[in-house]
Order: structure tokens, then sequence, then C-alpha cells
């Protein structure tokens, strides 16, 4: 284990389980369906890369890039898009893959974002979500594990930049994230 992490919450081989049972759901779901896998940047690409190899499909990938203003652990909901899309997705069948929903207001910004652009469908994909936290509601189509609303690090997921390359996700040592006063 990682000298930082305090202790790990889901374990490498416990992601790699749902990512296989998520791959086979949206497999059922996309067959005979023109699907285009669109990542959000760049918590989610350790997660884009590792589900799409086992979607059975002959799926496409883009990526958008957001920032979200806010404090190093929260989001404000006001988003930047740094990388917009590639491709048209007017009439494609789209699925936003995200690493963790914490309040949603990220993923609720995108869907409109995206949904002005009028695909033939639009769901998500999230590995994690924070039960509790949403500000909006959201119809999270393919989740993946419901967390505890603590910080989280590691499969995508960072603290200023690091530990994104953990491969199962776990808390921060009190000493390198310092636990935000309760006020
Ligand atoms: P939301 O807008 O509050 O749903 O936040 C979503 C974004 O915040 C995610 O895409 C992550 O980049 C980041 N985020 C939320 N919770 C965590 C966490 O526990 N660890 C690392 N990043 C997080
Ligand atoms: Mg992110």
């Amino acid at each position: 284990m990682h000298k930082d992490i305090e202790k790990i919450l889901i374990t490498a081989d416990e992601i790699q389980d749902k990512i296989t049972e998520l791959a086979k759901q949206i497999t059922e779901e996309y067959r005979d369906k023109d699907l285009l896998l669109v990542g959000v940047l760049k918590g989610a690409f350790v997660f884009m890369s590792d589900l799409a190899r086992q979607i059975d499909l002959p799926i496409e990938f883009d990526f958008m890039a957001v920032s979200s203003y806010g404090t190093a652990t929260k989001s404000s909901g006001v988003v930047r898009i740094l990388k917009d899309l590639d491709y048209e997705i007017t009439d494609r069948h789209v699925l936003l893959v995200e690493d963790i929903i914490d309040s949603g207001l990220t993923i609720s910004y995108l869907l409109r974002y995206l949904e002005a652009r009028r695909p033939a469908s639009l769901e998500i994909c999230s590995l994690f979500w924070k039960k509790g936290e949403q500000a909006v509601p959201l119809d999270v189509k393919f989740p993946g594990f419901e967390i505890p609303p603590v910080f989280v690090v590691g499969y995508g997921l960072d603290y200023a930049e690091k530990y994104r390359n953990l491969p199962y996700i776990g808390v921060l040592k009190s000493v390198v994230y310092p636990t935000p006063n309760p006020l």
C-alpha cells in the first residue's frame, strides 16, 4: 500500500470485477447501436481504458476536459470546458464516462451541454458516486460503487494531481490531506 494511504476503500480486484459487470450491461444495451464513449478528463481515463477493453462492440472514443471551480476537494458547479469533443454527436448514442459523482454538478452541466447537440441517446456510466451528496437528482444508468462521502484518491482520482495511478481507491492520511474543519 502507498505510504500516504490511510486505508483502502475498494481493492483493485473489486474494481475490476465491477468493470466486467458494467461492460456486460453496456454490451447488451448498445448491441446493434453505434456507440460513442465520451470520457471526462482527466479522472476518467483509467476507468475508461479498462471499461472499453471489456465492451464487446465496435465503439469509438472521444474526450472532454473540464475543470470545475471550487476548493481543492469540492466542486462549485461552475464548469470550464478545457477541451471540447472532436466529433459531432447529433443522432449518435453517447455514453458519458465519469470517474466519480459527488455533488453531481459537473455531470449535470455536461449533460445539459451535450443534450443541446441532440444525440440519439445520452447516458452516464460512473464508477463511483457519493450517495446523499447530490445537489441535483441524477439518473445514472450504469452505476459502479456507492461510497461514503469522504475524499478518496486512486484509480484516476487525484489530490493535487497525485495518486491517479494507484490501482485501488483509498483515503489519504490526514498528514497529507488535513481533514476539513466541520464548520
Ligand atoms: P461533482 O461536480 O461535485 O460531482 O464533482 C465531480 C468531480 O470532482 C469529479 O469528476 C472529480 O474530478 C472530483 N471529485 C469529487 N470527489 C472526489 C474525490 O473524492 N476524490 C477526487 N476527486 C473527486
Ligand atoms: Mg474529474
